[in-house]
């Protein structure tokens, strides 16, 4: 009797452990509650409802870093990333719940068509991120590089649409064309550039500038060691 007490204590304690380590519950009222509210429906001025966020835009906010804030009058900018993996899928799992929001994305775009996401990426991207996905600047706002979005992410932001990222739905991009864009800005942040140096990704025209100045440099040098020679 007083053993299988002892036992199910034990049990009841190793449960409450692993259930501490991923209980998003609990991660949330810590976390989130004090700007989304305990059930997620926002609190006026502070932070948006996040009943549509959904598994998606949990993932995309954490993963990015861009919650939790520290002050709901800033804006949210990619940074270090607070929680742990089975944290974070702990609390996706929970904002998740909060609503009917939109699953995580898995885009397929290792066989996608880089050519037709360049297409894409420049008709509804580029005004903003610039047709190299460098990043920029728009009225008011600083338009992040897209060197550090992994793919999920990249799919995640076109349909969650944060900030001034107009949110694009599957009518106006499919899931194929959000492949091929995927693609394409994967592409973009390693083009196999032609010819050894990546200087502005512009192809052969400045590594020849550099080649000619590197040379008229040693032409210089030559000529100076020679004139040297003549006068001595
Ligand atoms: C200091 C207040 C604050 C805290 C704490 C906070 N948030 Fe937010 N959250 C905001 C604000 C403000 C926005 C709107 C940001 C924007 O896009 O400009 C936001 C936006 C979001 C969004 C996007 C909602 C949508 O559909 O547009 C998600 C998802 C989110 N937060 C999740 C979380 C989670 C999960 C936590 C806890 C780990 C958290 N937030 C903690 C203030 C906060
Ligand atoms: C109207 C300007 C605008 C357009 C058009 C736009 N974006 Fe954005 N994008 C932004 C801004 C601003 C942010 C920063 C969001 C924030 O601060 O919450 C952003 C963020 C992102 C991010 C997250 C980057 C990170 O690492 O934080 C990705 C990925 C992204 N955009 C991809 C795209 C793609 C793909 C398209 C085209 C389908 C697109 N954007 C169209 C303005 C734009």
């Amino acid at each position: 009797m007083t053993r299988s007490l002892f036992v199910s204590l034990l049990s009841a304690l190793a449960l409450s452990g692993t259930a501490h380590a991923a209980d998003g519950k609990s991660l949330y009222a810590a976390n989130c509650s004090r700007c989304h509210g305990a059930l997620g429906n926002g609190l006026p001025g502070l932070a948006p409802s996040l009943r549509d966020a959904g598994a998606l835009g949990a993932d995309f906010y954490l993963r990015t870093g861009y919650m939790p804030l520290d002050d709901p009058q800033t804006h949210p900018s990619r940074t270090r990333v607070l929680f742990s993996e089975p944290e974070l899928r702990a609390l996706v799992r929970y904002v998740a719940s909060l609503g009917n929001g939109p699953p995580i994305p898995h885009p397929r775009w290792r066989d996608a068509n880089v050519a037709a996401g360049l297409t894409l990426f420049t008709g509804h991207c580029a005004g903003c991120h610039q047709i190299v996905a460098r990043g920029g600047y728009v009225t008011g706002a600083r338009v992040p590089a897209l060197g550090r979005a992994t793919p999920t992410q990249i799919a995640e932001a076109v349909r969650q649409g944060p900030y001034l990222l107009p949110r694009f739905s599957p009518k106006a991009i499919s899931d194929r064309q959000l492949d091929d864009l995927v693609a394409y800005v994967q592409y973009a942040k390693h083009p196999d550039d032609r010819g050894g140096w990546a200087l502005g990704h512009l192809g052969p025209w400045p590594e020849g500038m550099v080649t000619w100045l590197l040379a008229a440099s040693a032409l210089v040098g030559v000529c100076t060691l020679l004139a040297r020679r003549v006068r001595s």
